[in-house]
């Protein structure tokens, strides 16, 4: 071999040695970078699963940063958007949701949505304030949750018919309206949605008002009939029993038109605006007034009265109706006492005026002391009734006392005595809706 095809053997050995080498360091450097871009890759791929398993699970504030700029980067951008949109619809029907809640809960009517298997599926407070119910009733039985055959009543109706309405039931001592309808919700399931109203309160109005009716109606017919009566016979009687007949008749004409003020004047004082007059009234000398006229009974009776009023003691009020307060006092202490005394006493305050009225008459025994003041309540039927009494004139008193911002209070012992004490404030305040105190 030649000098020069030696050297040229050796230039090929150290070239192909290079090669090699450099071909295992490209090598090692394709795998290294294949290997960093596939864990990279798959590193971010699960970053991306991760995120769809959270926004799958209901957790629409999931994101995913990944900077990336290939398809994978797109994809993650897409699902972030994803994400926030779900996010914003789903904070927009909750809201709606709260909404609908709020004025569901707001409303003074109870609401209960029941599922075609009578359970049920939503119930707003007022229904559960209504009916005391306690734990969780989603999904539980009508019959379980409210116990009432009324109910039962009107959802067998409402089953039948479609819709119910102005159905009344009782419960607890109370008394609800229900009206019903079924409706279609999603898939075609019937669903029957019930609205229930307290009328407890309209009911008892209802009957306190019946009861006034028949009661005004049966005092005023008492008298009626007994004019009738004698009218008839009159014509035939001779002139002395006439006479005696036309007393009994003007007796009786004077108790309907006490009984017609009466009730005029309560009429008055009940309305939701009565219209009083606040002046500076002088007690003394409307005290001297009702005392005259009470003075004739007292004397054909025997009573001693007495009246101690400070002169110049005023009231802020209504100089009318204190001067009936102090009359409907008055008038019962007389004629409610065969012997002894009756007195009225004025007196003010620090910041008003007190009056007693006082007698040493037949009392009121404790069980009757509360119930004095209702309108035609007397203790005594007939013995009220004999000596012209309709029970109206406390009731009278007490709103008087309610208009002027007062308080009534009454002590009394059977066989001993009774006084009334009236408190009127100086500046006639707002009225105090329950001021008597037995
Ligand atoms: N001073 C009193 N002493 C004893 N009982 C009284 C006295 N004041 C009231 N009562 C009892 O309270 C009842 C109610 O009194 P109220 O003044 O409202 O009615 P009345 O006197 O029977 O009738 P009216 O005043 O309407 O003519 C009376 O029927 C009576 O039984
Ligand atoms: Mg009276």
């Amino acid at each position: 071999m030649s000098l020069k095809s030696r050297e040229m053997n050796i230039l090929i050995d150290e070239i192909t040695d290079r090669i090699l080498l450099l071909s295992i360091i490209m090598w090692a450097v394709a795998l290294a970078l294949t290997f960093l871009f596939s864990s990279l890759f798959s590193s971010s791929v699960r970053r991306l699963l991760s995120l769809t398993r959270r926004i799958a699970e209901g957790d629409f504030t999931a994101r995913a940063i990944l900077k990336r700029r290939d398809e994978l980067g797109s994809l993650s951008d897409a699902l972030n958007e994803m994400a926030r949109r779900l996010q914003s619809l789903f904070e927009q029907l909750q809201a709606g949701f709260d909404e609908l809640n709020a004025i569901l809960n707001s409303l003074s009517e109870g609401v209960l949505v029941l599922d075609r298997n009578l359970n049920v599926k939503l119930a707003n407070d007022r229904l559960i304030e209504m009916f005391p119910i306690e734990g969780d009733i989603t999904g539980k039985g009508y019959l379980e949750v409210i116990r009432s055959a009324d109910l039962k009543g009107i959802i067998d109706d409402l089953l039948r018919e479609g819709r119910v309405m102005g159905r009344r039931m009782e419960f607890g001592g109370r008394t609800f309206t229900v009206n019903g309808s079924s409706f279609e919700g999603k898939k075609g399931k019937r669903w029957l949605a019930l609205v229930f109203h307290d009328i407890t309160s309209d009911v008892q109005i209802e009957r306190i008002k019946a009861d006034f009716v028949a009661n005004a109606s049966h005092e005023l017919r008492t008298p009626l009939t007994a004019i009738r009566g004698y009218l008839e016979t009159i014509e035939d009687e001779e002139p002395e029993t006439r006479r005696k007949f036309i007393k009994v008749i003007q007796r009786n004409v004077e108790r309907m038109s006490n009984l017609v003020s009466d009730l005029l004047l309560l009429s008055r004082l009940e309305s939701s605006e009565p219209h009083i007059r606040t002046e500076r009234v002088d007690l003394h000398e409307i005290s001297g007034d009702v005392m005259k006229l009470v003075e004739k009974e007292a004397v054909r009776k025997g009573l001693k009265l007495k009246m101690e009023v400070e002169p110049g003691t005023l009231v802020i009020g209504d100089p009318f109706l204190l001067e009936q307060m102090l009359l409907n006092l008055l008038d019962n202490a007389v004629k409610y006492t065969e012997r002894g005394e009756v007195k009225l006493k004025g007196e003010r305050e620090k910041e008003g005026v007190r009056i007693q009225v006082s007698d040493t008459g037949i009392g009121i025994s404790p069980e009757h002391l509360p119930r004095i003041f209702e309108r035609f309540y007397r203790v005594d039927k007939a013995r009220s009734r004999e000596l012209g009494g309709t029970g109206l004139g406390l009731s009278i008193v007490k709103h008087i006392v309610i208009l002027h911002g007062g308080e009534i209070r009454v002590t009394s012992r059977p066989g001993s005595g009774t006084t009334f004490t009236v408190y009127l404030p100086s500046s006639a305040g707002n009225p105090s809706r329950d001021s008597s105190y037995a």
